[in-house]
Formats: structure tokens, C-alpha cells, sequence
């Protein structure tokens, strides 16, 4: 049988001069140089310049006929280019292969785009995902994941934890999205859920005695999908028996520092800096901040209960209302008008009705000296406290929200971003932190609690009363962890005991026969002999696409679903036959019928 490879492309060096080799791949790049043709071969490794001239008659005959992303064989003989043809940026830039024989094994079809290309349509790139995965740049994206999951199973293999699988076809697992759900043939009625994490089943195997735990696993989630949110996406998903939360923060940090010093050459900080989710929210006013951003929010609320000016006394007189200034420093009063506009704008986006700012020409003339449409409405004290609590120099400018405390927090902390990257203020190139001391519970519209992290994360010890007395006020044993202001992973110690895992879903509004027919399971596995454990579960892509460099998730998913949660390549989902929806006892709405074809 015929060999099709004796080495790939870039193995091709000056110590094979004079050797004969047989290289395959695709046709990167064909020129034709007046007799000469020079084809660049592709394959997984990298390029290899082939020679072919007419010496080589039937080699080159075929070669004039060669397009690109042709899939060739060639067996040639390796000799080091002419003078002034290396290229020492290229591995296999100090030599060439002049071809005796080619083959070629297919034929390409013009493709839709050129590899090399930077301004093709991301729709266009996800039809045709399969040559845009040809790319150097998405290889060696798949490559840096691959090398990152290889890490994280040597890091935890080594520490003896053990990946253990669990299933796909589930019962609903609760992480605050919508389930995907499956119906069942054999169950009329019936539909398994996609698991939206393996949580349930990571705390089972506990009660199983592994003591550590992990898997790479895929999780779904029916959700409003956003550049870093797919509705399937993969976690690195720990837990572990008899450790403290210190224990496997420190482990985890660990981790993180050693993959970054190991595959990117970063130092991340020896510790991590910690921050409670009520100081985030109220620097940040966000649980997620990015700390290379210097700019800080600060409250005003209590200063301004007095003043005429209804847009800050209402929320300032209102129990959910806060009023929250951002200090812009020195240089940034040249901000015009017009971009002044734009930024009220951006906030309104997040649900703010204005942007009221003070532009702080001299400070030293007192009101004279400030400049803002709001003056007016505001006394010398009120202006002057307000100064002095953000710190206001000559030259800044100070942009305020005021509403409830929601409204204020989401547009401020989006303000925070937009103004750091439009205005270059990032120090540093990573900035990773925990946030700790969640609370247990947060109130949805309705005034119901709802868990801001799950339902089986653990109150503080000393918090257990609270859970039936004062739910709003306990605090969770929950940690996240955040880079550069994205979420990378979460996690905590859990309820080991069923009598606390009652409290925590009575406190959710869920009775005792709702638990029983939605976690009896647990509850009966809490009975046995439940070891006190917990875990953390990171975002894969999204660590991926951070180290990356890339904006998107979808740069680092080798076959993502759009914005709209559907898939250009494979067009899923997709309508079925009537015979598969009777089989599934399912039978369609009207307004539902899938569109004649
Ligand atoms: P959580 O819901 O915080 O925790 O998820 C853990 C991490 O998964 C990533 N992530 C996502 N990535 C891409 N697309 C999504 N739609 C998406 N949703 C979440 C984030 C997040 O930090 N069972 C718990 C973990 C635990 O308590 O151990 C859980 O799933 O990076
Ligand atoms: P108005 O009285 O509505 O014209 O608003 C006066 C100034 O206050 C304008 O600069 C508005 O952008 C600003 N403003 C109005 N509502 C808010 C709000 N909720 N938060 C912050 N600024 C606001």
C-alpha cells in the first residue's frame, strides 16, 4: 500500500538536505513564476514550500492544474532555498522540496472566503465552520484549549480527584435558566432535562465517598445568549468532601496561577484579592467588577434627602433608591457635549432616565467654578458634600445615577466599563479576584426569594436560624471567581444535611411535597451519610477565550450556535416528521406548524 506521508510539513528541515520525502496536505497558496510553480503545502503542522518545474513533467502538468485547498501527495527531494529566499519566520523557511511526484488525492471546490481573510461575515464563517476552522488562528485557538483541559485533568489527576461521568438525559438541575427539555417515547407525557450543570450528581458521588471529583462537562441552559453565554458550553466541574471553603479556594487559585504561568507566561497575583459582594456592588455596582479599571462608584444617597431637585431627592427619600456618582479624574471636563449625549444614552440602555454630570472646571471658585444643567437645582452645602466625598479635583468630571438601587447599579457599572475602554484606563493586563459573602437569597420582581446562587449552597454556620426568621439577610458559603470582569467560575460549600436543605427550600417558596417530588433523591441521600462537601465549576470557554485573546465564546467553540441559539452549519434545530412527533405523543400548536418546504 502506498504511503501518503513520510513527514509533515514544517518536520522538513535543513538536516533532511538531499533527502527524498513524501509530504501531504492542501494547497495553501499556487504561484506560478514563469515556468517555475510554487505551491505552499498545508497540513496540521504547518506550511512547506514545494517546487515544481517542468523538469518534472508529469508532476508539473498536474501542478498548473492544482487550486487552492487542493489535497495533494508529493514526494520530493528537500534542498535549502537559493540566497535571498529564506524566510527565518517561516520554521521551514530555510528550505524547500523540489517534487519528482504528486498526487492529487481531492479537489477543491473555490471556497467561499480566502483563509487568510480578516472581514468575513461571522455568519458566513459559521456555515462554512469546517475551512474556517482551517484557519492558523483557530488551530492554534484549539490547540491552546486542548492543552488547557489537558492541564486541569494532570492538576486535579494529580491531587486524586476522578473524572466521573453523569448523564445527559436528566431530571431538571436548577441553575436559574430554562431547562432543555427531551420528551420521552416511552413515558407518554414525560421529558427528561438536559442537565444545566452536573451540581445534583456531583453531590451524590460525595455521598458516594469519592472525597474529589471532577469532569469536563457539558452543560445546557435555555437563556438570552450574549457573547459570553452559549446555550451549551462546557465547565471544568469540581467538588470535593472535608474541605473548607479556604482549602478549595486556595486549591482552585492555584490552578489558575500555575495553567497562566504555564501556557501564557503571566504571573497572576500570589493571592488573589478578595472583595465581599456587598462591597463590589457597592464600588462596582456589580458582583463581577474589573479591577483594572480605577474608576470607582461612590454613594451619595444620604446626602441629598434635602434637596428640591426631584430626580435625586426621590430616590434619595426611597428605601430601594441610591444615588451614585463617578468621578471621571483630571483631563476627562474636556468630554464634549455631544459624548456627554452619547453616555446618556448608553445608560439608558440599562434602564437609567438621564446622565446628570458636574463638570469641575476650578474647584477652588466654588460654585463658579463647576459647570452642569443641575446646578441650579442644587444648594452650596449639597454641592460641596458632594465634592468632598467623591474627591473632586480641577478638571474631572462627575457623572451621577439616581434611581433605585438596581436601575443605578446596572447603568453605572456599565458606564464604568465603557468609559475605561473608550478612554484607555485599564491598568495591568489581568486583574483576577474572588467575591465572597453572597447573600443566600435576592427577591425577584414578585418579592419572592430566589437563590442568587443555587439552591443547595450552604448559609453560614452561624446563619441557620436566619434562614426561616430573616432568609433576606443570611449570608451564602459561595465564592466566585473573576478575571478582568468576566465570571469564570463559581462554586461553594453545600447543605449536607436534609433538615437545612428543608429550611433553605422553604425559604424559596418550595413546600415539602414540591421538594420531595423535585429533589427526593437528594433528601433521601442527604439520610445516608453525606459527607460535608463542596466545589466550584469554571467556565471552560470562556478561560479559553479570555487567554485567547478572543472577544467571543464562539471563537473558542469548534461548532457554536448564534445569538439566536441555532446553528448556520447543520441548521438545527430543525422541524420532524409527523411520525417521530406521534411516536414522542407530542402533537404542535398551530402557530407552531414548521413552514412548508
Ligand atoms: P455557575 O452557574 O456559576 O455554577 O456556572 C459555573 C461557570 O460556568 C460558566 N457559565 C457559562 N459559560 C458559557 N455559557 C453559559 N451560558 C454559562 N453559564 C455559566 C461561568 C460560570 O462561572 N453548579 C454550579 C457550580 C458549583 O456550585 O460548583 C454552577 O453551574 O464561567
Ligand atoms: P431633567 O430635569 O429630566 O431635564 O434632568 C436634568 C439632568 O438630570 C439631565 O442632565 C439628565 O440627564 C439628568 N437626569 C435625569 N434623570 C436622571 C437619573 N435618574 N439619574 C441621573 N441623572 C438624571
Amino acid at each position: 500500500m502506498k504511503t501518503l506521508r513520510s513527514h509533515h510539513c514544517t518536520q522538513v528541515n535543513e538536516s533532511l538536505i538531499g533527502d527524498q520525502v513524501t509530504v501531504c496536505g492542501w494547497a495553501h497558496r499556487r504561484r506560478d513564476h514563469g515556468g517555475v510553480i510554487f505551491i505552499d503545502l498545508r497540513d496540521a503542522s504547518g506550511l512547506l514550500q514545494v517546487v515544481v518545474d517542468p523538469d518534472a513533467k508529469e508532476a508539473f502538468e498536474l501542478a498548473d492544474t492544482v487550486r487552492n485547498e487542493h489535497v495533494l501527495t508529493v514526494t520530493a527531494k528537500v534542498r535549502a532555498r537559493p540566497e535571498g529566499t529564506t524566510n527565518p519566520d517561516m520554521p521551514t523557511g530555510m528550505v524547500e522540496v523540489y517534487a519528482t511526484e504528486m498526487e492529487v488525492l481531492n479537489r477543491a471546490d473555490p471556497i467561499p472566503f480566502q483563509l487568510d481573510e480578516d472581514d468575513v461575515s461571522e455568519a458566513v464563517r459559521l456555515k462554512y465552520r469546517y475551512l474556517d476552522l482551517r484557519r492558523e488562528s483557530m488551530q492554534k485557538t484549539f490547540r491552546l484549549r486542548s492543552a488547557v483541559t489537558k492541564f486541569f485533568r494532570d492538576f486535579l489527576e494529580q491531587k486524586n480527584f476522578v473524572d466521573i461521568e453523569t448523564p445527559i438525559l436528566t431530571k431538571s438541575t436548577p441553575e436559574g435558566a430554562r431547562d432543555y427539555l427531551v420528551p420521552s417515547r416511552v413515558h407518554a407525557g414525560e421529558f427528561f432535562a438536559l442537565p444545566q450543570s452536573p451540581q445534583l450528581f456531583k453531590q451524590l458521588l460525595m455521598v458516594s465517598g469519592f472525597e474529589r471529583y471532577y469532569q469536563i462537562a457539558r452543560c445546557f441552559r435555555d437563556e438570552d445568549l450574549r457573547s459570553d453565554r452559549q446555550p451549551e458550553f462546557t465547565q471544568l466541574d469540581v467538588e470535593t468532601s472535608f474541605m473548607n471553603e479556604e482549602e478549595i479556594m486556595q486549591m482552585m487559585e492555584s490552578m489558575i496561577r500555575d495553567l497562566f504561568k504555564d501556557k501564557l507566561d503571566v504571573a497572576l497575583p500570589a493571592q488573589f484579592p478578595r472583595m465581599s459582594y456587598a462591597d463590589a456592588v457597592e464600588k462596582y455596582g456589580i458582583d463581577r467588577p474589573d479591577l483594572r479599571n480605577p474608576l470607582t462608584l461612590v454613594s451619595i444617597t444620604d446626602l441629598l434627602q434635602d434637596v428640591e431637585f426631584k430626580v435625586f431627592s426621590g430616590p434619595a427619600n426611597s428605601p430601594d433608591g441610591r444615588i451614585a456618582a463617578l468621578r471621571l479624574p483630571q483631563g476627562c471636563s474636556k468630554l464634549s457635549r455631544l459624548q456627554i449625549d452619547q453616555y446618556a444614552d448608553y445608560v439608558g440602555n440599562y434602564g437609567a432616565k438621564g446622565l446628570a454630570y458636574i463638570k469641575v472646571n476650578d474647584l477652588s471658585q466654588g460654585r463658579e467654578g463647576l459647570q452642569s444643567p443641575i446646578l441650579k437645582f442644587l444648594p452650596d452645602d449639597a454641592i460641596n458634600a458632594i465634592m468632598e466625598r467623591v474627591g473632586a479635583e480641577t478638571g474631572d468630571i462627575v457623572f451621577f445615577g439616581a434611581d433605585n438601587a438596581k436601575i443605578v447599579n446596572d447603568s453605572m457599572a456599565a458606564l464604568r466599563n465603557k468609559l475605561g475602554a473608550d478612554l484607555d484606563l485599564l491598568e495591568g493586563e489581568w486583574a483576577p479576584m474572588w467575591v465572597v459573602d453572597f447573600p443566600m437569597f435576592e427577591a425577584d420582581d414578585k418579592g419572592n426569594w430566589t437563590s442568587l446562587h443555587h439552591p443547595f449552597t450552604a448559609p453560614k454556620v452561624d446563619q441557620l436560624q436566619e434562614l426561616s426568621t430573616n432568609p433576606g439577610n443570611v449570608l451564602s458559603r459561595a465564592y466566585d471567581m473573576v478575571l478582568n470582569g468576566t465570571e469564570i467560575g463559581g462554586g461553594s460549600i453545600r447543605i449536607h444535611q436534609p433538615e437545612v436543605q428543608k429550611l433553605a427550600f422553604t425559604a424559596l417558596g418550595i413546600d415539602d411535597d414540591e421538594a420531595e417530588e423535585k429533589f427526593g433523591f437528594l433528601l433521601d441521600a442527604l439520610r445516608y451519610g453525606a459527607p460535608p462537601h463542596g466545589g466550584i465549576a469554571f467556565g471552560i470557554d470562556r478561560i479559553v477565550a479570555m487567554m485567547a485573546g478572543m472577544e467571543s465564546i464562539r471563537d473558542v467553540i469548534a461548532f457554536p450556535k448564534t445569538q439566536k441559539a441555532s446553528c448556520l452549519l447543520t441548521e438545527a434545530p430543525g422541524s420532524v416528521s409527523a411520525n417521530q412527533l406521534k411516536d414522542l405523543h407530542i402533537r404542535l400548536r398551530a402557530s407552531a406548524q414548521p413552514k412548508e418546504t
